[in-house]
């Protein structure tokens, strides 16, 4: 005999956090909430982790980053959730889920039974054994997606301060960790097999300002080539990182940021699959009508692409569980899901927002030599996609409004003329 919940969360991210919240403003029970977590701390604000976690001075530390302060919201700490009545399974990994008899299995032998069950449980960083390369257990190679991991890069930074980092990576984790590293004074030499960083959104001119930003803060780029193994001492420490193309790279620390996976696995075969992740409908209801699923794990109805996708961005597991939250507290009376793409970093002084989907014609717009600038994308005669560095609060809204909007653009030409003025007048 275990214990039995109405509601149960299997994973204590970004998503958990949110759920929680929204649960406890929709009004349930105490007791009626439980979540079960591996990490062994209450959900937290994952995006610290690679920026203000990082910092030398002052850096941010639990308890000031739980969710939700990410948003303004309440800050979730051990004692909100004690006193809203919510149940803390934590540092206990479920073994296994059925779906049928609606029942978990955690590390420790105990079955956890649920009526309703909301699956958040994220993502895992890709290793680079995946690709055929040995090393990551080596004690100076860091991976970064929980707290564990982020302690590790802190002590990393700080037992080898003044020498060589190299970025595996040139996605968020890496742009964001070279920056960290930069300022925690490493020699950086990012490595990736794109022509230009952030090759999933940025276009080569955006990418360009960025390389040429990191250039000047003494960021080295090696692109078009991956690595192919790492010179490992007797003490199991990596002291140089050997690339496809035969050079090789001095390292003192390594941090990988190639990707990731979803955490799918206790689900195949229970649960309908898509494109990597647990397909949901627009009330973010799984195949099996008991089971929802938000967050990274999440392939989702997105209607400005036009199909269903998984996003791997904090503002879309924050909404996405809140729906998910309404739709069953509603009892499926909820709306779809009607969720505009948004994502952004922030990386030494610079800060960056994107909306919608980077699909069709690009204009770039603004000063690309270090003021404010942007691009638009128009997809089918339609803005479908806007990016803006270096804007205001109003500005945000602005790019965020007119691409919800999805305006009629029938002259390109007269876009880039226009510029940001064409977001702030729609
Ligand atoms: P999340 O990964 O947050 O949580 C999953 C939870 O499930 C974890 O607690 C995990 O331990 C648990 N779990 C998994 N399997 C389990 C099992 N079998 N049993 C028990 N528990 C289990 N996005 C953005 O828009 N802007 C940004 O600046 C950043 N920055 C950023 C920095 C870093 C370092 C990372 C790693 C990620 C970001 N992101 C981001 C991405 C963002 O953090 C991410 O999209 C959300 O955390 C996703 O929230 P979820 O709750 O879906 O997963
Ligand atoms: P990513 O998908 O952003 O980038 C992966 C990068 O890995 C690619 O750009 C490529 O350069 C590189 N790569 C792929 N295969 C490789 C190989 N074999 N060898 C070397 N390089 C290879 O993933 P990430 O940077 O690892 O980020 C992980 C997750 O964290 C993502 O979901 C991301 O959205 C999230 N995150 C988001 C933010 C943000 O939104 N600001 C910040 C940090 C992390």
């Amino acid at each position: 005999m275990g214990r039995a919940f109405l509601y149960v969360i299997l994973g204590g991210g970004v998503a958990a956090g949110y759920a929680a919240l929204e649960f406890t403003k929709r009004g349930i029970s105490h007791g009626e909430l439980c979540i079960i977590s591996e990490e062994p701390v209450p959900p937290y604000e994952r995006p610290a982790l690679s920026k203000g976690f990082l910092l030398p001075e002052a850096p941010a530390r639990l308890p000031s980053f739980h969710t939700c302060v990410g948003a303004n919201e309440e800050r979730l700490t051990p004692k909100w959730y004690k006193e809203h009545g919510i149940e803390l399974v934590l540092g206990s990994r479920v073994k296994s889920v059925d779906v049928r008899r609606k029942t978990l299995l955690t590390g420790s032998g105990e079955t956890i039974s649920y009526k309703v069950l909301i699956i958040a449980t994220g993502a895992r960083a890709l290793k680079l054994e995946e690709f055929g390369v040995k090393g990551s257990d080596s004690e100076n190679v860091c991976y970064l997606r929980d707290l564990a991991d982020a302690n590790r890069l802190v002590n990393l930074m700080e037992s080898s301060s003044g020498g060589n980092a190299v970025v595996i990576g040139g996605g968020y984790i890496g742009m964001e960790c070279a920056a960290s590293l930069v300022i925690n004074r490493m020699s950086v030499t990012m490595v990736f097999p794109e022509e230009h960083c952030m090759a999933r959104l940025f276009t080569p001119k955006i990418a360009s300002f960025y390389e040429e930003f990191y250039k000047s803060k003494g960021v080295k780029f090696v692109k078009g080539t991956i690595l192919s193994s790492f010179d490992i001492d007797s003490n199991g420490k990596v002291t140089a990182v050997n690339l496809r193309d035969g050079s090789s790279l001095p390292a003192d620390t390594v941090v990988v940021g190639i990707g990731i996976r979803p955490n799918t696995s206790l689900f195949e075969g229970q649960l309908t699959l898509e494109k990597g992740g647990i397909k949901v409908n627009g009330k973010m209801q799984s195949s099996n009508s008991s089971v929802y699923a938000v967050g990274d794990v999440a392939t989702f109805p997105v209607k400005v692409f036009g199909e269903s996708r998984r996003l791997e961005h904090v503002d879309s597991a924050r909404k996405s569980a809140r729906h998910a939250v309404g739709a069953i507290m509603e009892q499926n009376q909820a709306g779809e899901f009607d969720y505009l793409p948004f994502f952004y970093s922030r990386v030494f002084t610079l800060s960056w927002q994107f909306y919608g989907d980077n699909a069709g014609d690009v204009v770039h717009f603004g000063d690309f030599s270090g003021g404010t600038f942007g691009a638009y994308w128009v997809r089918n005669g339609h803005l479908v996609g806007s990016f803006l560095e270096g804007g205001t609060k109003e500005e945000y809204e602005a790019i965020a409004k007119a691409t919800r909007l999805k305006p009629a653009v029938e002259d390109l030409a007269e876009l880039e003329r226009q510029g940001l003025g064409f977001a702030v007048t729609v």
